[in-house]
């Protein structure tokens, strides 16, 4: 049984410790939350689950072998870093920190300590996205030319971080996994409606080179809930819609081509192709359970996480690039007015 304890008990901290609680090979030993509230709640769901609001209770157990931690984002980078100091194997939910040199760091330091580290980018874990892959993978969509991504809803506001922290990690992570390259320039737009200092809704631009363009949506100000990938091939086009229960992808046999020779413009015309609709059967099975056991196979036939801090970086990279781009705007607005 490898023991781990779990820090951060609030939104999405439970489903880890709900998930390593299932687990054949894993027990949660232990629980830290700053809330005592959270953790009274974690105890009448696990009574044999150790809790405190020292997150360095668990840190120094030395029966503890991985840390899974499930804070707010500032947060991080100190927890993992003190982790890997204490020898532990660590699971940190996305983003894996605030930037891309505490994810470098972080990386240094699992390598040094010769122990895991791994990110929460749990989409690459889904049945769906791994479908998408092997469709893509399979050339049946032909080449690549863009992916349009929106994920888009009413809230949850944070206070200390913008639209783009919270959701974009995913599609980032979904977008490079799915392309496998990282993009040789980022571009973003995003604007402040609710709190003056925090991006409620963004654009981000990532361009591939090569025509290869992916452009992802954000926003907590949205009447409706939006988790739709658009993926557009030269032979077909790929929906995924995640909001459905069952049917999430649809492969379109959808296409438009000019004409191979022409002489004169009149002779130009374009055919279009309105083929049959593909809904390709996924297994269901919850991610963060297939996320999870793979850290721990990870860990136990000493491979490389899917989403190793590597991965974390890269898309950290990505997101570093989108702020700064809706920094400069910002100033260039000020100067403006
Ligand atoms: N993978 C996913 O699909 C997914 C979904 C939601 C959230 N997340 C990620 O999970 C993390 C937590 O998000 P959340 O929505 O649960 O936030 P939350 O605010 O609901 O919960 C965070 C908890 O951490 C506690 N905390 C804060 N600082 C702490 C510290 N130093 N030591 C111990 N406890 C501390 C807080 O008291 C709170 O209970 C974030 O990184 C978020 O991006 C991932």
């Amino acid at each position: 049984m490898i023991k781990v304890g779990v820090i951060g008990c609030g939104y999405w901290g439970p489903n880890i410790i709900r998930n390593f609680s299932q687990m054949s090979r894993t027990e949660v030993s232990r629980v830290a939350d700053l809330d005592q509230e959270r953790l009274a709640h974690i105890r009448k769901l696990y009574p044999f689950v150790q809790t405190s609001t020292m997150s360095q209770e668990i840190l120094s157990d030395p029966y503890i072998q991985v840390v899974a931690i499930a804070t707010p984002i500032n947060t991080h980078f100190e927890l993992a870093r003190q982790a890997l100091e204490q020898g532990k194997h660590v699971f940190v939910e996305k983003p894996l920190a605030s930037s891309s040199q505490q994810a470098r760091e972080l990386i240094q330091q699992a390598r040094k300590q010769e122990r895991k580290l791994m990110v929460g980018h749990t989409f690459l874990y889904t049945s769906a996205v791994r479908k998408i892959k092997e469709i893509i993978k399979s050339g049946e969509l032909g080449d690549i030319y863009y992916i349009n991504a929106q994920r888009l809803n009413l809230g949850l506001f944070q206070k200390d971080y913008n639209v783009i922290w919270d959701l974009a990690p995913h599609d980032i992570s979904i977008v490079l996994h799915l392309l496998e390259q990282n993009p040789v320039s980022v571009q973003s737009f995003g604007a402040c409606h609710i709190n003056p200092a925090i991006e409620d809704v963004a654009t981000l631009s990532l361009d591939f080179g090569n025509n290869l363009i992916a452009f992802l949506q954000m926003s907590w100000l949205d009447p409706d809930k939006v988790r739709k990938m658009t993926v557009v091939g030269s032979e077909k086009m790929l929906v995924y819609d995640d909001i459905q229960p069952a049917e999430k992808i649809r492969i379109y046999d959808k296409g438009v081509q000019g004409p191979k020779y022409y002489d004169s413009f009149a002779e130009f015309h374009y055919s279009y192709k309105y083929g049959d609709i593909l809904i390709p059967k996924i297994d269901g099975g919850e991610p963060l359970q297939t996320e999870l056991s793979h850290f721990i196979d990870c860990i136990e036939q000493d491979l490389t996480p899917l989403t190793d801090g590597e991965n974390g970086l890269q898309v950290l990279t990505v997101m570093e690039q989108a702020q700064s781009c809706l920094q400069n705007r910002r100033a260039q607005n000020k100067e403006a007015e």
